[in-house]
C-alpha cells in the first residue's frame, strides 16, 4: 500500500467521503462555511485514493466563551477499510498544527458518541453531557487546548 499523505484540499475533494460515511442517508454534504477563506479542508490519501477527510474553521466555542481564537473540527471521516491504521490521527495532528500556526488556542467538536474514544486518544476532553443531533444520533461536546505554535504564522 502507498504511504499516507495529508494535504490541504478544496472542499469538493472531501464531499464523496463526507457523504458516504457521515450522511449515508442522503443529508446535506455541503455545509455553511465550507468556502469561507479561513476554513481549511484536509484529505488523507494513499496514492490517489482519498481515505480520510476533515474540516477546520474558526467558530466560537460553546463551552469556552473566553477562548481567544477558537476553531471547530467538523466532517471527520475515514474509509472503513483503513480505520485503525492512523489516517484519522494523521488528519487531526496535521489540523491541530495548522490551527496553531494560525494562532488558534482551542479546537472543539460535536463528537459522535461512537467516535469520542478516538478524540480522547487525540487529546480531546469531553466537556458536556450527551445530546441528540436530529437525524444523526447522540453526541458529546469535546475540546482540546492548542499549544502555541513555534512555526511562523501563515496568515
Ligand atoms: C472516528 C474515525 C474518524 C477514526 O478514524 P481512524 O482512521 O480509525 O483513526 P486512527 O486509525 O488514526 O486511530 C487513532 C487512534 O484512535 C483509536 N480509535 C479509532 N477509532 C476509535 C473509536 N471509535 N473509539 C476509540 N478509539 C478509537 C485507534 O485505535 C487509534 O488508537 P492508538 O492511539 O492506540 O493507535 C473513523 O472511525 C470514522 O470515520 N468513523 C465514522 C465517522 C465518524 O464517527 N466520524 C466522527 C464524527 S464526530
Amino acid at each position: 500500500m502507498s504511504s499516507l499523505t495529508v494535504d490541504e484540499v478544496t472542499p469538493e475533494i472531501t464531499y464523496a467521503l463526507r457523504g458516504a460515511v457521515l450522511r449515508p442517508d442522503g443529508g446535506d454534504i455541503v455545509w455553511a462555511g465550507d468556502e469561507e477563506q479561513a476554513t481549511f479542508h484536509l484529505a488523507a490519501r494513499t496514492g490517489d485514493r482519498v481515505v480520510g477527510v476533515v474540516r477546520f474553521s474558526p467558530a466560537p466555542c460553546p463551552w469556552r466563551p473566553l477562548a481567544r481564537s477558537p476553531w471547530q473540527l467538523r466532517g471527520m471521516a475515514t474509509e472503513p477499510d483503513v480505520r485503525g491504521s492512523g489516517a484519522g490521527r494523521a488528519l487531526v495532528v496535521e489540523g491541530l498544527a495548522r490551527v496553531a500556526a494560525r494562532g488558534g488556542d482551542v479546537v472543539w467538536c460535536d463528537a459522535r458518541v461512537g467516535a469520542a474514544g478516538f478524540y480522547e486518544r487525540m487529546g480531546f476532553t469531553v466537556v458536556t453531557d450527551e445530546f441528540e443531533k436530529t437525524g444523526i444520533g447522540p453526541h458529546v461536546g469535546m475540546l482540546i487546548d492548542v499549544p502555541p505554535s513555534t512555526a511562523p504564522r501563515s496568515s
